[in-house]
């Protein structure tokens, strides 16, 4: 069998069985008083009595997570005897609950297990992914929809979602652009506390609600060459001023969690960064949980060149701030820390630390009172058609209209007969996106199902999907069975390829209106599935050439996890809707869209490039030798994106009037309020995203050309017009100066603009007044 990526070690280990054996007896040793049951004390206090009780092993024990691939008996001794803390990748309640029994009433202690998961976008209901939810700008409806999550996955006895990814990601080849908010720190802060206020709701340990542990801390998307897992070189002020903002603002939001990153940054492991994990995330955010490792990412070390074994590599990292180790098979901390305390190689203080930081958030989480999860309970939730509806909402809001002739919106009722062709068209699997395990297949919608329940009898509507997607290397997660969710169908094999392409063809020939679903297979981004390419994968540009010859009209709909070159496409299509991977209801939210229910209004949160020979390209970027001339950058291509940053059309269109401002000059503690009309001069209601941006003219470093500091989405029906405001203060011109080592704020002139994107051309300047000062940083 064939097995890939970290996947295998797991899989491997869970098959020979190699967890723990038991040593001590569980009725052994039982303390007499245990005070940590008392809930009257508070949580610190509790963790406190519950240390002091535990033994070396013990402690080492909860220090460690494990994966929970294969029978769940194997996992048993390594409970019973306190060498393990914590369980990954469980989702059966019945399952949970039988692990949790025996940590509660068979270990000697009856310390609780803490469950995690990887909640990104959905549980059950799928939600469109991460960059998707980004697109709709709607950071509310964003806490929402990981509340949705939370409440599903809490249902079946998860107490942790390895989310939201808050990585900031400038290079479309890396596979993972997917899982987070885009390229801009601003949008990704915002995304960020949503995320985390949706997932834990009012504070830790409220009911439904998981703990949220962003990641991955920090710099893993600049990936060199955009190949995962790969070195990460960043400045400083790229570190503080791009990177880091988004991990501040979860920290802020309360995030109980953090998982550190896999990569060396800067020459050093993230997971054995001291600096990173305890000078920058505990020093200078203030954060106050604990820190998981990525998979593996303690060992890792060793291979990284850092460590000179496992047993060092745990040292290492817990020694860095790195408290719970995450592990295919037993962790390296499990069996090696007590050792090492022993031997004088970690200071006990050290290790008690990160237990008391678990512990903590056990005691937080509820999980001394109440271990278990009502089993029974768990099928409403996970069945919620309101859930259904509000991830439907959710896709409807993350669509981007990338070209619109007037094609759309599709007239329902004028084609009497509709084709939905493309490898993707009627694919559920590929609805959902690469980061979601525990889907139901039969309820997702696809694009065909979507427009041929939209359309009912008022149209024949076909489907055929042309040609297939495949990637050259079968995905790391192809391997692994879940039990309880379905397989998805078989992607057809080549034999079948020559027909299918015809009898796409000989469809579109025959029908009035032809939606052509574009864009790559759901396994072709996410983890481990990066692109030295961004072409249209297989041989779907000849598809889409065919289905143009008949000359029948032709919508397309895009769908991937990053942007792609869509070359000729961009050209001849009459129109373009960008539907990412829109979850368990997209194909409904895509007919809506295609037949203008609903109106789009999702804008890019990354930049999109022309060609991949662009990338890295962010429109906050510094400028140097001749701005003006963007000839000089490249001969062959132009140095602008194909479309900007914070782009997207809407069937209607808006007016955003000049900026105007409360005052010229912005003093210490002072603030600017800019203001800007926007008018719905169309004929439908539809949503506009309003976005400011600031450019400092001079100061104490160079500044990007933009950078965006305000945004809001409004619904606006025709006619209708809005006066907004967006508050500037000093702290949101702060920025971090290598030469300075710090926050600083330096006055001269700042241009402002509104508009609909980062190309906005309305614009105007004020004057922060005053001495060169320091910025407030983070707290
Ligand atoms: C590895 C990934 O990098 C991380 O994002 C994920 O949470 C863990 N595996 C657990 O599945």
């Amino acid at each position: 069998m064939r097995r890939f990526g970290l996947f295998a070690g797991a899989l491997a280990a869970a098959a020979v069985g190699t967890v723990m054996t038991t040593t001590v007896s569980a009725q052994q040793q039982r303390p007499s008083g245990q005070p940590w049951l008392n809930a009257n004390l508070s949580a610190d206090q509790r963790a406190e009595a519950l240390l002091k009780a535990m033994t070396l092993e013990e402690k080492a024990g909860q220090v460690s997570q494990q994966f929970m691939f294969g029978e769940p008996v194997q996992f048993e001794p390594a409970v019973r005897d306190s060498k393990v803390g914590s369980l990954l990748f469980v989702t059966d309640p019945a399952v949970i609950n039988r692990m949790q029994k025996i940590a509660v009433e068979q270990s000697r202690l009856k310390v609780p297990l803490i469950f995690g998961y990887d909640v990104i976008h959905g549980f059950r209901t799928i939600f469109p992914v991460p960059i998707a939810n980004a697109a709709s700008w709607d950071p509310a409806g964003v806490e929402r929809a990981q509340g949705v999550a939370a409440a599903e996955a809490r249902s079946v006895g998860i107490h942790w979602a390895f989310a939201p990814m808050v990585d900031i990601a400038r290079d479309p080849r890396w596979g993972r652009i997917v899982e987070g908010a885009g390229e801009d720190p601003f949008l990704g802060a915002a995304m960020a506390r949503a995320q985390v206020k949706g997932f834990q709701g009012p504070a830790i340990g409220a009911p439904g609600h998981l703990i949220s542990g962003p990641k991955h801390f920090a710099g893993y998307a600049a990936a060199e060459g955009g190949r995962d897992y790969d070195s990460v070189y960043i400045s400083e002020s790229q570190l503080y001023n791009v990177i880091l903002p988004p991990f501040a603002a979860a920290v802020q939001a309360g995030a109980g969690n953090v998982m550190s990153a896999y990569m060396d940054l800067n020459d050093v492991p993230a997971v054995g960064n001291h600096w990173l994990l305890t000078d920058v995330l505990r020093g200078e955010m203030g954060f106050k949980g604990w820190v998981v490792s990525d998979a593996n990412g303690t060992k890792n070390q060793v291979i990284q060149n850092f460590a000179t074994n496992e047993a060092d590599a745990a040292v290492r990292s817990i020694a860095a701030g790195n408290d719970m180790e995450m592990s295919f098979g037993p962790a390296t901390s499990a069996t090696t820390l007590a050792a090492s305390v022993r031997a004088g190689k970690l200071p006990v203080a050290t290790l008690d630390q990160a237990v008391r930081r678990i512990l903590v958030a056990k005691f937080r989480m509820g999980l001394f009172e109440n271990p278990y999860v009502d089993e029974a309970a768990s099928k409403a939730t996970l069945t919620d058609p309101a859930h259904r509806k509000a991830a439907e909402l959710a896709a409807e809001r993350s669509f981007v209209l990338l070209k619109n002739n007037g094609a759309l919106p599709l007239a329902p009722g004028a084609a009497k007969r509709v084709a939905v062709i493309g490898a993707s068209a009627n694919s559920k699997r590929d609805m959902l996106g690469p980061w979601a395990f525990q889907y139901d297949l039969p309820e997702t919608v696809t694009v065909f199902e979507g427009i041929r329940d939209r359309l009912g009898s008022a149209a024949t509507v076909d489907t055929a999907p042309g040609v297939q997607l495949k990637r050259t290397v079968p995905s790391m997660f192809e391997s692994i069975t879940i039990p309880g969710v379905a397989k998805p169908e078989p992607r057809w094999d080549k034999a079948r390829t020559i027909s299918e392409f015809d009898r796409a063809v000989a469809l579109a020939k025959k029908s009035d209106v032809i939606v052509l679903t574009l864009g790559e297979a759901e396994d072709m981004s996410g983890e481990g599935a990066s692109r030295a390419e961004l072409k249209l994968p297989g041989d779907q540009l000849r598809l889409f050439d065919a289905v143009m010859a008949t000359g029948k009209p032709v919508v397309v709909v895009t769908m991937s996890g990053r942007p792609l070159e869509l070359g000729p496409v961009l050209e001849r299509a009459p129109a373009i809707l960008h539907a990412w991977y829109a979850g368990t209801r997209g194909g409904s939210a895509i007919a809506r869209t295609l037949f203008g229910d609903v109106n789009p209004g999702g804008k890019l949160p990354v930049t999109w490039p022309r060609s991949v020979g662009q990338v890295p390209i962010y429109y906050a970027h510094n400028t140097t030798h001749a701005p003006k001339d963007q000839g000089k950058r490249y001969w062959d291509t132009p140095s602008t994106p194909q479309f900007e940053f914070g782009y997207g059309l809407s069937y209607s269109s808006f007016v955003i009037g000049a900026p105007t401002l409360s005052t010229a000059t912005l003093a210490s503690g002072g603030k600017v309020t800019v203001s800007a009309t926007v008018t719905n001069a169309g004929r439908r209601a539809g949503d506009e995203v309003v976005q400011l941006y600031i450019h400092q003219q001079a100061g104490r470093a160079s500044r990007p050309v933009r950078e965006l500091k305000g945004f809001q989405r409004v619904t606006l029906q025709p006619g209708e017009r809005r006066v907004l405001s967006f508050d500037l203060d000093e702290i949101s011109l702060q920025y971090w100066s290598a030469a300075n080592k710090g926050w600083v704020i330096d006055p001269g002139t700042f241009d402002v603009w509104v508009g609909s994107s980062s190309n906005a051309p309305s614009h105007t300047t004020f004057a922060v007044i005053g001495e060169p000062r320091k910025g407030r940083g983070w707290k």
